[in-house]
């Protein structure tokens, strides 16, 4: 069984369908809880599921390290094998991604390395490209950049704004992060060969 902690910093879409995937007696995964940078919507999901949620607010504390270090003494206590970013809007500091990579996963709403960072469908939009995607990759000390372990293309379509195309993209990210989660599980990926 996987233990897994998720953090979120919004809707949450994601983790609601992570936690539907994980109801299934056949899929080996286990979320232990969800944390948040703030109030985040995506925390009544965890609460519906009997999920222990938590919330470590950045404007709290005086700096991103004493926030990162509380984060990560708050996501030690539950000991997940995997910390699975789905949404999570806030940069992770070197400490916190050196303790937990390459068992720290993150979402992308975009082909990368095309369009890193927290407006990727936006800035797709405005280069004008025809094709997108969703990737999910390994989180390491850069924004965006760690290594690629699924991803899936997305036709920009004509008339397609922010929302219409970020939620195109959301349902693969969606299935994705599935896969991913259940792979590592499995021991299908290796994320330590990845
Ligand atoms: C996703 O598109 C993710 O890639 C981006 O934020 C979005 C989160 O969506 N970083 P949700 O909160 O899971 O609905």
């Amino acid at each position: 069984m996987l233990s897994v902690v998720v953090l979120i910093s919004g809707t949450g879409s994601n983790l609601l369908a992570l936690l539907k995937a994980t109801e299934s007696p056949l899929v080996p995964v286990r979320i232990l809880a969800v944390g948040s940078d703030g109030p985040a919507l995506g925390l009544a999901h965890a609460d519906l599921y009997g999920v222990p949620t938590f919330v470590v607010e950045r404007s709290r504390f005086p700096d991103r390290e004493s926030w990162a270090k509380k984060l990560q003494e708050t996501v030690e206590h539950f000991n997940p094998d995997l910390v699975a970013l789905a949404g999570f809007m806030k940069i992770l500091p070197p400490a916190f991604v050196n303790r937990f990579s390459p068992n720290l996963i993150n979402i992308h709403a975009s082909l990368l390395p095309l369009f890193p960072g927290a407006n990727a469908v936006r800035d797709t939009l405005a280069a004008g490209v025809s094709e997108t995607g969703a990737t999910i990759h390994v989180v390491d000390a850069g924004v965006d950049t760690g290594p690629i372990i699924l991803q899936r293309k997305v036709q920009v379509m004509p008339g397609d704004d922010v929302p219409t195309l970020h939620e195109r993209i959301k349902v693969h990210e969606r299935e994705l992060l599935i896969d991913t989660i259940i792979g590592v599980a499995e021991k299908r990926i290796d994320l330590a060969k990845i």
